[in-house]
């Protein structure tokens, strides 16, 4: 969506609030010995204090309030009895909808102690981002975010993963634009000041190819290699996009 109104802005910050206390929560609580079951419920008790839905819930019928992925799961895992591990990268991915509004965000947690590889690897999906950020302003084509993902990614020599993009939201989960996060000529479209938009670079320590698995949700690098994602939701303008999940 676009913002048009006061109360839109009003509306995506509140939604964005509550994403950002749901992921603070559960963040507090990745250790070894939990279970991603129990991250869930920790998750789904701050939407439910603040009258807040589960936006995948409610629009996929997804079977959880919050995915949450471990190390070769890139996004969309769903909470089990899995018990965390030391070592693990643990990927919270909270999607919000309040009062009609929609709020996306994710974070990658490195459960020490843990190899450097990995703590690169998560680094380097934020530090994509960041470069991201610098490139989404009112005027630019929506593939200059792609661009910056992509340069950063490669510089540290792992791989964004095909297939998986950010997106527009606001008054649905998915919405117009995709938000590649490589280069691609086709996401010409021009960014816009007021466009609600996710930007999430998924990265993989090895293949760029992705599989799903049967339950209909997971989706995994190809190869079973280590994979980490960082989201946030903003508003363009025309200078440093507005971030609601921060
Ligand atoms: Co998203």
């Amino acid at each position: 969506m676009s913002i048009r109104s006061k109360r839109d802005l009003e509306g995506l910050r509140m939604a964005g609030r509550i994403v950002r206390l749901a992921l603070d929560a559960m963040q507090a609580h990745v250790r070894p010995g939990v279970t991603t079951n129990a991250l869930n419920a920790i998750g789904a008790e701050v939407l439910a204090r603040h009258g807040a839905r589960s936006a995948p819930m409610l629009v996929y019928n997804c079977p959880a309030e919050i995915l949450i992925s471990v190390n070769d799961e890139i996004v969309h895992g769903l909470p089990s009895d899995r018990v965390i591990q030391e070592g693990d990268l643990v990927k919270l991915d909270v999607t919000v909808e309040k009062n009609g509004y929609m709020a996306d965000a994710a974070v990658t947690v490195v459960v020490g102690p843990a190899s450097e590889e990995k703590h690169a690897l998560a680094a380097c999906a934020r530090r994509a981002f960041e470069a991201a950020l610098k490139a989404a302003r009112h005027g630019n084509r929506v593939y200059e975010i792609g661009r910056a993902v992509e340069r950063e990614v490669r510089r540290s020599g792992f791989h964004v993963v095909s297939g998986l993009a950010g997106h527009g939201i606001g008054r649905s989960i998915h919405e117009e634009p995709s938000v590649p996060n490589e280069f691609d000529r086709r996401a010409r479209q021009r960014l816009t000041e007021g466009l609600v938009i996710t930007i999430e670079p998924m990265i993989s320590a090895g293949t760029s190819e992705i599989v799903q698995d049967d339950d209909g949700w997971t989706i995994r690098t190809a190869d079973g290699s280590l994979a980490a994602h960082y989201e946030h939701t903003l508003v363009i303008t025309r200078s440093e996009p507005m971030l609601l999940t921060a």
